[in-house]
């Protein structure tokens, strides 16, 4: 089964083909940063205004370096939420309007879905639905969340942020920091040669009960913001030790509630993917943690942890998805969510 992926849910338009659960034939994204850039964030009205200028050639790009034909493509997958509400309506639109004119199936993709599932498209991975049960940590600009995932297709939400997430949590932090956006790979770089333990950081841990999974960065933000205030002559000095401190208490709060969420499912399998799962340091712990409590751990490749389409094909090639007559009436949906109780 050949699909042609559609992604436009935030800043970056993404097309891909992909052909059954493995092999990725074109994955092609065009980021939108340098527009942001001047206004530290995403602008919805600039992001919609440049998928639908660039999507039409991303997918001729694709398609091209695919080596396919149009008629060789057996169904076409776009993300329809979460995400920004004009920004999702324009790879909605193409990818239904697509469908329609090659006569094939419209599959409607849920972005967070094709987060979780993108740690299959590792090599190493199993495949999606040999996979063993596990915790899924998905971390991104938009969303934060834990999710216990038994098989393809059958999700349960653990925890969720309550405010920023992660992702935002290091781009309102460089921004404090005076490194520009966006923030992850800017702190993530600055951190390199920083001492972790320099700032005391607040980790946020004393959530307990029903949220007791559930992530908060917004104290963590107003703590940087109170220690650059006290300390005005820190920067630009001790700039490596506060990103890796700042750094450290996000993945601090990451890792302790999925070692959590992983000893309260008592299960062998955790995987990490989105944005923020680029992030060079948590990889790092993320291995060391699951090598020490003897845990299978699954990445997403980082071409597949920011926004892509491919993974947004991956979930209609896996047969998941909205798929027949209904996927054509589906709106844009930007606040959906994933594994939560009807
Ligand atoms: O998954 P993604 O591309 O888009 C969303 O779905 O939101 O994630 C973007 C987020 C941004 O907040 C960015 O700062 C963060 O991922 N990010 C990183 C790194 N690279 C990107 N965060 C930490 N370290 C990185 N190396
Ligand atoms: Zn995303």
């Amino acid at each position: 089964m050949r699909v042609l992926g559609i992604e436009t849910s935030c800043d970056e338009t993404a097309a891909a083909l992909v052909k059954d659960s493995r092999s990725v034939s074109a994955n092609v994204v065009l980021t939108q940063t340098n527009l942001h850039r001047p206004y530290g964030g995403v602008v919805p009205e600039i992001a919609s205004r440049h998928h639908a200028g660039h999507l039409p050639e991303l997918i001729a790009k694709a398609l091209a370096q695919s080596g396919l034909q149009w008629t060789e493509i057996d169904a076409v997958a776009a993300t329809y939420g979460p995400g920004l509400a004009t920004s999702l309506l324009v790879g909605l639109a193409a990818g239904k309007a697509l469908a329609i004119r090659l006569n094939r199936p419209f599959v409607a993709v849920n972005h967070l879905e094709a987060h979780l599932l993108s740690v299959f498209l590792a090599d190493d991975a199993p495949l999606p639905f040999d996979s063993p049960p596990m915790i899924a940590l998905i971390a991104s600009g938009g969303h934060t969340c834990l999710m216990r995932a038994d098989a393809p297709g059958a999700y349960r939400l653990l925890g969720w942020t309550r405010d920023d997430a992660a992702g935002e949590a290091f781009d309102k932090g460089a921004n404090l920091l005076g490194l520009g956006y966006p923030g992850g790979p800017a702190i993530d770089k600055a951190a390199r040669g920083g001492n972790p333990k320099a700032v005391n950081f607040p980790r946020a841990r004393n959530i307990s009960g029903a949220g007791a999974l559930d992530f908060s960065f917004s104290g963590l933000k107003t703590a940087l913001l109170y220690h650059l205030r006290d300390n005005p002559a820190a920067l630009p000095e001790q700039l490596a030790d506060i990103a890796a401190s700042y750094q450290e208490a996000i993945i601090d709060a990451l890792l302790g509630r999925l070692e959590d969420a992983m000893d309260q499912a008592n299960l062998q399998c955790c995987a990490a993917a989105g944005g923020v799962s680029l992030n060079s340091r948590l990889r790092t712990r993320l291995a060391e943690l699951a090598c020490r409590r003897g845990w299978r751990l699954l990445l997403a490749p980082p071409a597949y942890c920011g926004d892509n389409a491919a993974m947004v094909a991956l979930v209609a090639c896996l047969g998941l998805g909205i798929a027949g007559p209904e996927a054509f009436l589906i709106d844009a949906c930007p606040a959906l969510s994933l594994g939560e109780d009807e």
